[in-house]
Order: structure tokens, then sequence, then C-alpha cells
């Protein structure tokens, strides 16, 4: 399988319960290698850019307005078939329905506090990548 990139979030509910570092744990144990990370702060404009595909959807603005609750911290992960893998990892988006041993299974508060977020194409994995990070921070 080739060696991907993919973007990952993760997101205020997660932050919040110091989660970060049990999270991260569950990437590198799949073999997810976390190659550009920072924690930020993202402005309720910013979280609505970077969801503007979910712009029509009742969830839209509860969505945006907890993007921008609290800092998130945003991530390059790669490994082979990184975009499926993490999908994989994080589990279904409403934590009900995550496998157990997921993310969201172990970790989500509700299918909209969900804890992460992962690219689910690879060209979405490019634009939200380039969304958040410079070329000169992805060191590989
Ligand atoms: P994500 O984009 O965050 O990785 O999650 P996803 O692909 O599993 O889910 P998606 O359908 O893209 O939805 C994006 C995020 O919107 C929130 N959501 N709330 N209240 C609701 O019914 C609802 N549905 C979705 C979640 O935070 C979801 O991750
Ligand atoms: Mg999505």
């Amino acid at each position: 399988m080739a060696l991907e990139r993919t973007f990952s979030i993760i997101k205020p509910d997660a932050t919040a319960r110091n989660l970060t570092g049990k999270i991260n744990a569950k990437f590198e144990e799949a073999g997810l290698r976390i190659v550009a990370q920072k924690r930020i702060q993202m402005t309720k404009a910013q979280a609505g850019e970077f969801y503007k595909v979910h712009a029509e959807r009742p969830f839209y603005d509860e969505l945006c307005t907890f993007m921008a609750s609290a800092p998130v911290v945003v991530q390059v992960l790669e490994g082979d078939g990184a975009i499926a893998k993490n999908r994989d990892v994080m589990g279904a988006t409403n934590p009900a329905d995550a496998a157990p041993g997921t993310i969201r299974a172990e970790f989500a508060q509700s299918v909209g506090e969900n804890s992460v977020h992962g690219s689910d194409a690879p060209e979405t994995a490019a634009e939200e990548i380039a969304y958040f990070f410079a070329g000169i921070e992805l060191v590989g």
C-alpha cells in the first residue's frame, strides 16, 4: 500500500479532557507517524471555512461554534494507507456505532463532540493539510 499523509484534528472536547497523549498513542500503535502537529484555537470563521462542505447541514452552526470553543491539536499523520487507516482508528462518527477500541468508542462524548476529525479522501487530505500547515513545517 502507498505511503500517504492525512490530516487530523484532536477536537475541543478531547483537548479539554487532557486526552491528546492517549489519542496520539492510538495513532502510533496503529502505525501512523505524527509528522507535524500544533495546538491552536480556531476562530468560528476559520472553523466555518474548514467545514464549509457541511454549510447546508442542520448541525453546521453548532459544529463551528464547538470547533472554535477551545484549543484543538491539528496534525499530519503519515503511514501506509494513512487516510483509511486513520478512519479505522477513529471509529464511526457516532460513538454509539464506533467499534470497540477505536478513539471515538473510548473517548467521544456524542455525535458532535466526537474527539477527532480525519480526512476522508486524498483530495481533502491535501486541501486540509495545506489549510493549516506550510510546506516548510512538513519534514516527514
Ligand atoms: P470528521 O469530518 O470530523 O472527521 O467526521 P466524520 O467524517 O466522521 O463526519 P462528518 O459527516 O464529516 O461530520 C463532520 C462532523 O460534524 C459533526 N456532526 N454532528 N449533530 C449531528 O448530527 C452531527 N453530525 C455530524 C461531528 O463532529 C462530525 O465529526
Ligand atoms: Mg468528515
